[in-house]
């Protein structure tokens, strides 16, 4: 997979290409990650990249000479090719965007900064506007590396177990059951019984009733959307029954914070 990524600041990039997974990836060649400065298509004496909204109101809008010759200056790489631009505006970014984006050969992911982009760029040459949620941050680098993160630990050879993405939270609509290595005790807290007696039939059915417990208790909307076999719908039960005995509320929480 070939990812292109237009920005001002492509100093930004520089721990996140090297380090972990993804450093390990662009070093193998499973990912070939390309970095290209607007700013070196700017024009002028100043290499402007910004300019006054026409019409007036607060901000700088970015210009769209320097996008668009920084567009045309990114070689095509295979037939399937996505340009995206990151902006609050675009659709959700979720696990299921990313694994439609890791079977592209090429992704071009421009960086807005300011106010935005030229209206004219977003027009003709963006097939894709994608939001890593509702909030608005100063630039789109973060969400280019959220977006260039997510789609490089899909491409195959990447992760080293090979089903290790299969079970990620929300591949199945779920999400994850608790995690626990050595030591056995920790502060005074054991590592559940059933993870320690090798009875693969009772850990994986222990470990489907925690994913469908946190995901009742933590992200029901995605539960809603979920189609449960029989074996999940009576996991469902119990665990309804138990919390309503214990008197825990799902989503007791009103605000993040709360107590
Ligand atoms: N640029 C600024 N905020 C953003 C967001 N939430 N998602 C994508 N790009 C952005």
């Amino acid at each position: 997979m070939r990812l292109d990524v237009l920005t001002l600041f492509p100093d930004l990039f520089t721990p996140f290409l090297n380090e972990s997974i993804v450093g390990r990836a662009v070093r193998r060649g499973l990912v070939d990650i390309r970095l290209t400065n607007i700013r070196s298509f700017a024009r002028g004496p100043h290499h402007t990249t910004d300019d006054r909204p026409y019409g007036g109101g607060d901000g700088m809008v970015m210009k769209p000479g320097p996008i668009f010759r920084a567009l045309q200056s990114i070689e095509r790489i295979g037939e399937k090719r996505r340009v995206i631009l990151l902006t609050p505006q675009g659709i959700r970014f979720e696990q299921s965007v990313a694994w439609e984006l890791s079977r592209m050969d090429q992704l071009v992911l421009i960086c807005g900064r300011y106010e935005g982009v030229d209206e004219r760029i977003r027009k003709g040459y963006v097939d894709l506007e994608i939001s890593i949620g509702d909030y608005v941050l100063t630039g789109g680098e973060l969400p280019a590396m959220i977006v260039a993160d997510a789609v490089t630990r899909l491409i195959p050879g990447v992760l080293g177990g090979e089903n290790s993405n299969l079970e990620d939270s929300f591949e199945e609509g779920l999400l994850e059951y608790p995690h626990y290595t050595r030591p056995r005790i920790f502060q005074n807290e054991e590592v559940p019984e059933v993870l320690l007696s090798g009875d693969h039939e009772k850990i994986r059915k222990w470990r489907r009733a925690e994913s469908i417990r946190r995901t009742f208790q933590k992200r029901p909307d995605l539960l809603e959307k979920k189609e449960l076999n029989r074996e999940d719908k009576e996991l469902l039960a119990e665990i309804r029954k138990e919390l309503t005995e214990a008197g825990v509320e799902k989503n007791g929480k009103t605000t993040p914070l709360a107590k």
